[in-house]
């Protein structure tokens, strides 16, 4: 069996693979891809079977509300808006307002702009705002922010969900970055902080679950609120 296939690992190429069949590119993704990248932003959107993926829990949920932390140019926005009622809404949360003038502006390409509300500034900020505005409960919550403030989304995704609720936190392994429990870098911190509380929380069922694709090793805790 081959170990490589042109190059790339093997797991790449069968990610590619099952996007191509299974979460096909279309104009409007393609579009907005290439304006993230000709705005010069971080490629760190998800992959198109993760956006799939975000789209299979929202319909397995039949969620009308969705909480994004960390918006990028709206990638991710865009998967999970598509798979939304028409009622639907994401309110999704970004620090920078560079990236959300590119998402609006690829939201708005692909016919998404009235399903989706962008607020710019710190999560930690607009968090409470929402709360304060009777914004939740909602449905949905995918955390892919600043890793360093995942324990501190952790608690917000509780005070903003009902019983049902699913919590999704991006990017947990990291290329295995995650096994340095000594480390003091931020982002490791934070990320292992979130695991630990996401399994000592008695309202959240929670499991984590690696990947590798074409982002490489990294994975996803996938959590629903009990109570
Ligand atoms: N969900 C996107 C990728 C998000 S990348 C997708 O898959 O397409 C992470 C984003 O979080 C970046 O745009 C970054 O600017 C933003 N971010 C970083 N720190 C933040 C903070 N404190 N509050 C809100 N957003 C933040
Ligand atoms: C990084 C952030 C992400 O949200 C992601 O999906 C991949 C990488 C990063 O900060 O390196
Ligand atoms: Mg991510």
């Amino acid at each position: 069996m081959p170990r490589k296939t042109a190059g790339k690992p093997l797991w790449a190429s069968i990610d590619r693979y099952f996007g191509d069949l299974l979460a096909p590119s279309d104009e409007k993704l393609e579009a907005a891809v290439k304006a993230n990248r000709k705005a010069r932003l971080p490629a760190i959107d998800v992959s198109p079977l993760q956006g799939k993926f975000l789209q299979v829990l929202i319909q397995m949920t039949q969620a009308k509300r969705v909480l994004e932390i960390g918006t990028l140019g709206g990638y991710s926005t865009i998967w999970m808006a598509r798979a939304l009622p028409k009622r639907g809404r994401v309110i999704s949360l970004e620090f920078n307002p560079r990236h959300a003038e590119v998402a609006r502006a690829n939201l708005h390409c692909a016919g998404l702009l009235n399903r989706v509300d962008i607020r710019v500034g710190p999560a930690l900020e607009s968090l409470p705002v929402l709360n304060a505005s009777g914004a939740g409960p909602f449905d949905l919550i995918f955390i892919d922010a600043d890793k360093e403030n995942n324990p501190h989304y952790l608690q917000w995704a509780l005070k903003l969900s009902r019983r049902g609720t699913v919590i999704v936190v991006d990017n947990i392994a990291r290329q295995g970055s995650v096994l340095e429990a000594k480390s003091s870098k931020p982002d490791i911190v934070g990320t292992r902080r979130c695991l630990e509380m996401m399994a000592a929380e008695p309202r959240l069922c929670a499991v984590a679950l690696q990947t590798v694709g074409v982002k490489g090793l990294d994975g996803f805790a996938l959590a629903v609120v009990l109570r």
